[in-house]
């Protein structure tokens, strides 16, 4: 089954604090939105890659795609303040997409059998997002105070991709527009339509890049797969 994917890739990287965009630093010499692209490239079910960059970006990662020989990619929207923003500059670009993803372009690590069961799963189902079980107890915490252990055995890590028949996505993208709600996901934003949100079971090694520890577990996990 054949997808589309919508990669923001127009942060700024402030938690990082390298000083430029995160997604250029390098793990193995390449740069980590690389890594992410490659798995796309080399997945034969997606059709087309919607990447949003920052305007003064743009220049530096058409270079890169050419460096790398990206060929996926159909469009590199503008960006905007939040990552919403910059996914839904995408979202408007997409015309004909019948299955979407929506993947953070820090997290280089997914894999294509997850993505393929995320893509099954969408089509069935409409909206799916990937997570992993929580591992540690969970608190709810006030003013330093536990107030509860909240139970373990129903909360999620919710990660990316997040994948949706397009016109379920499109639909709740212009929802959130018109009513300047602001998620942190996608799928807080079909959510709150009253759309059933599925989840599939994705991998703890699908993380995101974002303080300088997750470039050791990004090297940890490149040795393992790769060796060396
Ligand atoms: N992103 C984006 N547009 C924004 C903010 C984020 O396209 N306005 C992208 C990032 O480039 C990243 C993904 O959304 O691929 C997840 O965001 P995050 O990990 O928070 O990255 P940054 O926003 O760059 O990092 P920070 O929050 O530490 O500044
Ligand atoms: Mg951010």
């Amino acid at each position: 089954k054949q997808y589309d994917v919508i990669l923001p890739a127009a942060g700024s990287g402030k938690r990082m604090g390298a000083g430029h965009n995160k997604l250029f630093l390098e793990l193995r010499e390449k740069p980590i939105l690389i890594h992410t692209l490659e798995v796309f490239e080399q997945d034969s079910a997606c059709k087309g890659i919607w990447l949003a960059v920052k305007p003064e970006e743009r220049e530096y990662i058409q270079s890169l795609l050419v460096k790398y020989n990206i060929k996926k990619v159909k469009a590199l929207p503008d960006g905007g303040a939040e990552r919403q923003d910059s996914v839904y500059s995408c979202v408007k670009k997409v015309e004909d997409g019948e299955i979407v993803l929506v993947h953070d372009a820090a997290r280089p690590f997914i894999t294509i059998p997850v993505i393929h069961k995320l893509v099954e799963a969408a089509e069935e189902k409409g909206a799916v997002i990937a997570g992993v079980r929580t591992k540690d107890t969970m608190k709810k915490v006030e003013n330093g105070v536990i107030v509860e252990t909240v139970d373990r055995s129903n909360l999620w890590m919710i990660q990316t991709p997040q994948a949706f028949q397009f016109t379920i996505l499109q639909e709740a993208e212009n929802a959130a527009e018109k009513d300047q709600f602001l998620g942190t996901d996608e799928a807080m934003l079909v959510e709150r339509l009253g759309q059933v949100v599925h989840i599939v079971e994705s991998s703890y090694d699908n993380v995101k890049i974002t303080t300088k520890e997750d470039l050791i577990f990004g090297e940890a996990i490149l040795s393992q797969r790769i060796g060396g």
